[in-house]
């Protein structure tokens, strides 16, 4: 089977890779543009085994080519971070929008097997005395220029199946965590910071939550769809696991031996989605996927253990992500 993997340098993609190469016979092809986020450590141990090619799905002649040669396309590569959709919305527009749009026009043509990877944020938020939980059916809403770039890239995924009958699924995620995640997400800041000595950041009230997955639950349940997903059809993928944003730093302080207060709020990020919660019973009744990672305590310890044990990975880009950080406070010091 030859799959071409997009993003295939950054936290979800990369982790798909080596999750990939050890579960399955395939033929990987990785198309990633190296922005920030990408990094080809993460790839070491694979490198051999992958055909690596350094371009963005925004040029619609190389994404054409290399998609006329695949069998099955898993669709990762975007721009990820919220935060950063708020200081520059472009390049989300450009990649998750029309880098989606050409990966679709290639697909049409050439009749390659497509899966789109999306996330929860595309439903906006919930309150968080609601008993209700993300299904397929709740209406988009999306909240920050990257969830309403996301929702867009969602559309044009159904309409090509609907107009076109391209051979495509679709996924929902909540929020992954595990080893390879860039330091400018939550909990490897987090980490990352005690590890360096600077205090946590907690954004508000901190009593935002969020649906917490391990990423290898996320690349099982998105080989699962591939695997025997119905054509047209949206999964959501969870784990049930709702915690808020309090709780998860106050975890990270214990399990690494620090006072549980040793942290400070700072400034709310704009238009904060106040909470996330999958209902992922289509996916279990369907296809029965099923979590492997149900105690996040567990998954959140061998997670620290990763950063602890990995630091040439993450330390050259800690200063840079905090300096980011520094400038969009400065800029927007309320
Ligand atoms: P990431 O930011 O860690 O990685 C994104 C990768 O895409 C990077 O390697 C980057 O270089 C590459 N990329 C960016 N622009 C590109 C372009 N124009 N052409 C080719 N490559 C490009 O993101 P992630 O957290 O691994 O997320 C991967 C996918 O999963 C995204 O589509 C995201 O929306 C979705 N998702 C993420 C989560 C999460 O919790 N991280 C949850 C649900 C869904
Ligand atoms: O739900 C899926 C989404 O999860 C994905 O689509 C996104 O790509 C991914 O980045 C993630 O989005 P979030 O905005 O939820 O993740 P982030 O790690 O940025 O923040 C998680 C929560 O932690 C959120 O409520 C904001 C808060 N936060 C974040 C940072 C970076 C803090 O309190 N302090 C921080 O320093």
């Amino acid at each position: 089977m030859r799959v071409l993997i997009t993003g295939g340098a950054g936290f979800i993609g990369s982790n798909f890779i080596h999750y990939t190469l050890k579960h399955r016979d395939a033929d990987v092809t990785v198309l990633d543009a190296m922005t920030y986020a990408g990094n080809r450590a993460s790839l070491s141990g694979v490198e051999d085994q992958i055909n690596f090619v350094e371009g963005s799905v925004t040029d619609a002649e190389l994404v054409d080519k290399l998609v006329k040669e695949m069998d099955v396309v898993v669709h990762f590569a975007a721009e990820s971070h919220n935060d950063n959709s708020l200081l520059g919305p472009k390049p989300f527009i450009d990649t998750n929008i029309s880098g989606t749009f050409n990966l679709l026009e290639a697909v049409r043509a050439h009749g390659a097997r497509f899966h789109h990877v999306s996330t929860d944020e595309v439903y906006g938020d919930l309150a968080l005395d609601d008993p209700a939980k993300f299904t397929e059916h709740t209406p988009y809403a999306p909240s920050s220029p990257y969830s309403a770039s996301k929702a867009a890239s969602d559309h044009l995924v159904r309409a090509w199946v609907r107009s076109f009958g391209i051979p495509a699924t679709l996924s929902n995620c909540s929020n992954n965590y595990g080893p390879r995640q860039h330091v400018e997400k939550f909990i490897p800041r987090q980490i990352t910071n005690i590890l360096t000595g600077q205090t946590c950041k907690l954004y508000g009230d901190g009593l935002n939550v969020r649906d917490w997955i391990h990423v290898d639950d996320h690349n099982d349940a998105v080989w699962a769809i591939i695997d025997k997903g119905r054509i047209g059809e949206t999964y959501l993928i969870g784990a049930d696991g709702e915690v808020n944003n309090h709780d998860v730093l106050q975890l990270i302080l214990e399990l690494m031996g620090k006072d549980k207060d040793d942290y400070e709020h700072v400034t709310d990020r704009a238009g904060h989605d106040r909470r996330y919660a999958i209902d992922a019973s289509k996916l279990e009744s369907e296809l029965g996927w099923k979590p492997k990672y149900t105690t996040f305590r567990e998954g959140l310890a061998q997670t620290i253990d990763w950063y602890r044990d990995n630091e040439d990975w993450w330390k050259p880009m800690k200063d840079e992500t905090e300096a980011k950080y520094a400038y969009q406070k400065r800029i927007d010091p309320k």
